[in-house]
């Protein structure tokens, strides 16, 4: 059965879009069929993966509109078993198109089109936009489960309460099976005093919640790592720009935590 996740938290620059590629890349290197959804107008995933956001003719925009069907927008990657299904800024038009839908049903927009390839995929990776609005709002609805990166930052539980509220009332009313898969520490820096004081806060209060090493229940952190900041310019998830590093193999920790859990 195919396994929907969404990466989701409405701040911005936590490593949402980091984590959705190399997730999706790790998975697909582990030979499961996987498509990466870029569901943010920003379309960082798109390029992290060596599209120009302005060469795709049709994007999710067109599958949201009702013009294309997924299947007709989905790109072929340097991974053979990981799929795009791309984004492009015009995907900011969206919200008033949702807008003028009718108020039931406009939250499960995604997930009515994500049905026709449910078949095709042993998961789907949903990137979504920094902000809690429809785009996220339909990610969340369409997902069986949700990772939450947190950046190893000051600031970085600001908001999360909002989110986990969201998450309950979206249960409550919308997606009564969505699971909170765990809050995944990000751009962690053992030098940094910060970086390991959040890492503390984030033990102390949350631990349940964090995602775990099956065998050693080591809890996964993702290293502040420079490959995985370079390897996007490149057009590579990580694994392909520099599969030794640090960056790679916490992604790749990541992706088992995922399957076993399967
Ligand atoms: N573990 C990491 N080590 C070093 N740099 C990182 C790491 N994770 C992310 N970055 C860099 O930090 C920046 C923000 O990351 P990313 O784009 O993944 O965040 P995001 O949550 O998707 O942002 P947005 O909210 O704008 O969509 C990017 O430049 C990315 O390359
Ligand atoms: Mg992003």
């Amino acid at each position: 059965m195919c396994e929907v996740i969404c990466i989701a938290n409405q701040k911005g620059g936590v490593g949402k879009t980091t984590t959705a590629v190399n997730l999706a890349a790790s998975l697909a290197v582990e030979e499961k069929k996987v498509l990466l959804i870029d569901a943010d107008p920003q379309a960082n995933a798109t390029t992290s993966l060596g599209f120009h956001r302005n060469s795709i003719e049709f994007n999710i925009y067109h599958v949201l509109i009702g013009t294309k069907q997924l299947s007709q927008i989905i790109q072929k990657t340097s991974i053979t078993t990981l799929h795009l299904a791309p984004s492009n800024i015009g995907l900011v038009g969206i919200e008033k198109e949702f807008y003028n839908q009718k108020r039931s049903g406009r939250e499960l927009i995604l997930k009515k089109k994500i049905e026709d390839v449910l078949g095709v995929y042993d998961y789907i990776i949903i990137d979504s936009p920094p902000a809690l609005g429809p785009l996220t709002i339909n990610a969340l609805s369409a997902s069986h489960s949700v990772i939450i990166p947190i950046q190893c930052e000051f600031f970085a539980l600001e908001g999360l309460a909002q989110l986990l509220n969201t998450i309950k009332l979206l249960r409550k009313e919308i997606n009564p099976n969505l699971a909170i898969k765990g809050l995944l520490p990000t751009m962690y820096s053992s030098q940094n005093n910060l970086s390991r004081q959040v890492f503390a806060d984030l033990l102390q209060h949350f631990d349940e919640q964090l995602i775990k090493i099956s065998d050693t229940q080591n809890t996964i952190v993702i290293p502040r790592n420079i490959k995985l900041a370079e390897s996007p310019s490149f057009g590579k998830p990580v694994i392909l720009y520099d599969i030794r590093s640090q960056g790679n193999i916490a992604y790749q920790n990541l992706a088992k935590a995922i399957l076993k859990r399967a």
